[in-house]
């Protein structure tokens, strides 16, 4: 791994993001992971739900990272709550990338405490409850795997949905002032990920072959139906505004 001396990297602020989202807009998502990981070494953490777009971005950062001499920190927030399939793929990642996905749990007691109140169903209860639950299962291990992180990676992309409209290549997080949120594929479309996944043979979730293109919880998502949103799947009792489960909060939106 390598030992980029991050007290000598001054803490990521909105005009370093400006000027770093301005100098990879029209770049590879390869360059901006490149960047990043020479850059910040283990103070980048890459985001990976196993999920396409999440591949993509592995199968970049583990490319980049070859070619640094830099083994990538990548991380999986494992509610408990996950598809069989997504272990499967799991597996299948740390196998071809070498790439040792660290998988990050709720913590114990708190997920105790919620599945006496709620019972082990209850996010369907209440948008509250939902909520409730991605806090406990996401949140809090998301808050563990960023710790001492200057920046992090997700595979998050303009066109999924209304809530993500707004999503920068490179924007300071909102959950944290002194760390940047690194997009690569926000402008790219869903046909654009597939064509890179197929052409590259990057492996990709069972799921997405049965229909669903959000992968998520199990008890939260289903299939789509042909011409549904990409998104319809993940909660799909709600309505589209709420559906976010506090990752990817913005600066001036509730969810
Ligand atoms: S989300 O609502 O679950 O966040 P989505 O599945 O579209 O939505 O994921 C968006 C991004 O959030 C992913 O590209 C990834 O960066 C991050 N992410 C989501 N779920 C996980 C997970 N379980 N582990 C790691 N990262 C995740
Ligand atoms: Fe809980 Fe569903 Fe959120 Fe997963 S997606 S953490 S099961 S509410």
């Amino acid at each position: 791994m390598t030992t980029a001396d991050l007290s000598k990297i001054p803490l990521p602020g909105p005009l370093e993001a400006a000027a770093l989202a301005a100098r990879f807009a029209s770049a590879a998502p390869y360059e901006l992971l490149r960047f990043a990981l020479a850059t910040y070494g283990d103070g980048l953490r890459i985001a990976c739900s196993l999920g396409v777009e999440d591949m993509v971005v592995l199968h970049e950062a583990a490319r980049a990272g070859a070619e640094l001499g830099v083994v990538p920190r990548v991380f999986l927030l494992d509610t408990g709550r996950l598809h069989q399939e997504t272990y499967d793929l799991l597996d299948r990642a740390r196998e071809k990338y070498g790439v040792p996905i660290e998988a990050y749990f709720p913590d114990t007691v708190r997920v105790e405490e919620l599945v006496r109140r709620q019972g082990a169903n209850g996010f369907y209860a209440s948008i509250d409850a939902r909520k409730e639950c991605c806090a406990v299962r996401k949140l809090g291990p998301l808050s563990r795997a960023l710790a001492g992180a200057r920046a992090w990676v997700t595979g998050l992309r303009r066109e999924q949905s209304p809530t993500r409209g707004g999503v920068e290549i490179v924007e300071v997080d909102a959950q944290a002032k002194d760390r940047l949120k690194l997009s690569p594929l926000a402008a790219w479309t869903e046909a654009e990920v597939w064509a890179f996944a197929e052409a590259k043979g990057v492996p990709t979730h069972a799921l997405h072959a049965r229909g669903f293109p959000s992968i998520g919880c199990a008890p939260c998502t289903r299939a789509v139906e042909k011409g549904e949103d990409v998104r319809a799947g993940r909660w799909w009792w709600e309505s589209p505004e709420h559906k976010e489960c506090g990752l990817h909060a913005r600066v001036g939106r509730s969810s």
